[in-house]
């Protein structure tokens, strides 16, 4: 009884400030209905949990053995008709409920609300990050802004491996499958950045694909798009958001070779072929990337990551 209650008084303290055991605060519809058929079986759960452990400990005490042998046998009971009938009807009334409760709850995670200007976007997950594609052609890579209180519809794609898009509060994970188009959606009821990662194991640097959805007014998300095309943003967040992952802010070197002092660099051609197809173990980071975009990375790479050939070498 004693270790129940420490174990729920934990989970309820957990709980409370959210320590990983509890969903995130919901900012979206969809999210808001996880939520409601979460917290509805944790009741459940969470009461019969109490029932049985109580029960447990109250039945060990009672029937102590009080100094018996070993070998003397307890009193023997037989068949209770009552009992039995009640404690199979609660359960199936139980699921019932927790049945009803989640097919009311289901239609409104998996569609979106009719809306009469849907933001349709493009989420590709790529080894190892994300990329976004807007109506205006625009893409900006790990951060998807979106404005409030508007319906975003999300296509979800990936060229490389399995990824899975998952920002808990704007609702449940939707997995990135190869050759397949998944739908997914979300309506951010208040302006703020909403963090989230990649939820499928992906390859060496699953743990660094995080995404962020940075929510805002309208008129600062028309701002964003406009200004996204611009090369010297777009090229900055390639760097940031794909190479660097591997190869450091600076070009410096990490998991993947130095690259500030690679000569590479200042040889678009050179850089692009290596950049689309890969090369040992880097994958084919720009494989889906347009000409605009590769270029943005050339320009980006000359100017502020390359600082000459190392000499002496
Ligand atoms: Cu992409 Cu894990």
């Amino acid at each position: 009884m004693l270790v129940a209650v420490a174990v729920l008084a934990t989970a309820g303290v957990a709980a409370a400030s959210n320590g990983g055991f509890a969903p995130v605060a919901p900012n979206s519809p969809n999210a808001s209905r996880t939520d409601t058929a979460y917290y509805v079986i944790l009741a459940f759960t969470g009461a019969i949990f109490v029932l049985v452990e109580s029960l447990l400990v109250a039945f060990v005490w009672k029937y102590r053995s009080r100094g018996r042998a070993r070998t003397v046998e307890g009193a023997q009971v037989h068949g209770h008709t009552r009992l039995e009938l009640i404690w199979t009807v609660i359960p199936v009334i139980i699921l019932c409920v927790i049945g009803l409760v989640v097919f009311y709850e289901l239609p409104g995670i998996s569609s979106a609300p009719a809306a009469a200007d849907p933001l349709h976007v493009t989420v590709e997950g790529h080894q190892f990050y994300w990329q976004f594609d807007y109506p205006n052609g625009a893409r900006s890579i790990n951060d998807l802004h979106a404005p409030v209180g508007q319906v975003v519809d999300l296509d979800v794609v990936s060229p490389d491996v399995i990824h899975s898009w998952w920002i808990p509060a704007l609702g449940g994970k939707i997995q990135a499958i190869p050759g397949r188009t998944n739908h997914f959606w979300f309506k951010a009821d208040k302006q703020g950045t909403y963090t989230g990662q990649c939820a499928e194991l992906c390859g060496l640097y699953h743990a660094k694909m995080e995404a962020r959805v940075i929510v805002e007014t309208s008129a600062q998300y028309k701002r964003f798009v406009t200004s996204a095309a611009a090369p010297q943003v777009l090229g900055k967040a390639e760097f940031q958001g794909v190479c660097a992952t591997c190869h450091g802010m600076q070009g410096q070197g990490g998991y993947g070779p130095n690259l500030s002092t690679n000569p590479l660099l200042t040889q678009p051609a050179g850089l692009e072929a290596i950049v689309r197809t890969g090369r040992g173990l880097m994958p084919a980071v720009g494989d889906t990337w347009t000409k605009a975009q590769m270029q943005a990375l050339v320009q980006y790479a000359k100017a502020h990551v390359y600082k000459g050939a190392a000499s002496g070498g």
